[in-house]
Formats: C-alpha cells, structure tokens, sequence
C-alpha cells in the first residue's frame, strides 16, 4: 500500500464521517425537540412562572420551580419583618450593594429586598457552592443556630445563615445574599416570576 493510498482512504473516510454526523445530528433532534409540548419547551428555555399567591398564609413559604432552580415565595409575618432591621448589624451586605445587577432588581434593594414588604420572592441556592437552604423560621435556641437567631435559613452544607430576606450574614462561607430574580406582580394575587416591568 503507498503512502497515497493511505491519504485517499483517510480523506474518504473523514467526508464519510462528517456526513454521517450531520445526518445522525438531525435525526436526532427531531425527536428530542418533539417529546416536548410547546409550554414545556417555553418552560425549558426560560419562560416566565405565574404564581397565584393568594393560598399562602403568613408565616409559609411555596416553592416554585423557574429555570431549573427553586423559587421561594414567602409570606412573611410582621414580627419576621420587624426581625429584619434587628439583625442589620450582623449581616455582610445588608443593603443589597454587592452585584446589584445580578442579585438584587432596583424595585428590592430595600431592608425586606421585596417590592411588596410582606411577600419575600428570593432564588434557593445557597451563593457559596449552591446548596439548598433550610428553613429555620423559628426563633430562639436551636441546635447550630445562635440562641439569638431571628429566623431565616441554614445552608446545611457549610453553615452559611440568612435572614428572611435572604441576605447573608457576616464571617460565612457564603459571600452574597440570595439572587432575587426578576418579578412582577400582576394582580394582588398573582405573581409573575422571570420577568418584569423593565422587561
Ligand atoms: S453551599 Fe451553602 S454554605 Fe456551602
């Protein structure tokens, strides 16, 4: 065999390849883009999530799921609001100053990081590896909280603690308070989530 024997077989073979890959390419994302229904396909790329809110009462919380990652809606209690501004000394970046454009909308860079005080609407993922936080709601003593705990949640994979506006608190693994996404409300009840009005 001479050596341009070699070189035609190889160049055979690439073209060969190449348009077996394309072909199989194609073959394949037919079905893959038709297992879907078109609300699952705009869910999967992003699509905002409507959220009647009108259920929760004060004090629960109701997980929504928006681009793969759990949202939370709490309806928070006066005294949980009140918590907020007693805490204030403790926490790394109380005023939502850190990465405001990623974590933190306009309309939430206050104390209660909420457009409406009482409904917090925060991302659950921990910002130091993405761990789930815990809810903590209680306050007082409890194992691996302070005995002045004021409510808010432990990440249980490092200890990282939050407030119940999602903001961290100092000398933690987590560096920043929890990502408010982008949200709107559209009537007193129904919360639109991954858009808003600047949208
Ligand atoms: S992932 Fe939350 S503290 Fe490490």
């Amino acid at each position: 065999m001479s050596d341009s024997t070699v070189d035609t077989d190889k160049r055979t073979w690439l073209i060969a390849s190449s348009c077996a890959g394309a072909v199989g390419g194609a073959a394949v994302a037919v079905p893959f883009i038709s297992a879907f229904s078109p609300s699952e396909r705009a869910k999967a790329a992003g699509a905002a999530v409507e959220v009647d809110i009108s259920s929760i009462k004060p004090g629960e919380k109701l997980t929504v799921e928006w681009r793969g990652k759990p949202v939370w809606v709490i309806r928070r209690t006066p005294e949980q609001l009140e918590a907020l501004k007693k805490v204030e000394g403790q926490l790394a970046d109380p005023d939502s100053k850190r990465k405001p454009e990623e974590l933190t909308p306009e309309y939430a860079r206050n104390q209660a990081r909420s457009i409406k005080p009482e409904f917090f609407v925060g991302v659950g993922i921990c910002s130091h590896l993405g761990c789930s936080p815990s809810d903590k709601f209680q306050m007082g003593p409890q194992p691996s909280l302070p005995d002045d705990w004021q409510g808010g949640f432990l990440c249980p994979c490092h200890g990282s603690t939050f407030d119940m506006a999602g903001r961290v608190y100092k000398n933690k693994p987590a560096p920043d308070n929890l990502e408010i996404p982008p949200h709107m409300y559209l009537t007193e009840t129904r919360l639109l989530i991954g858009e808003d009005k600047k949208a």
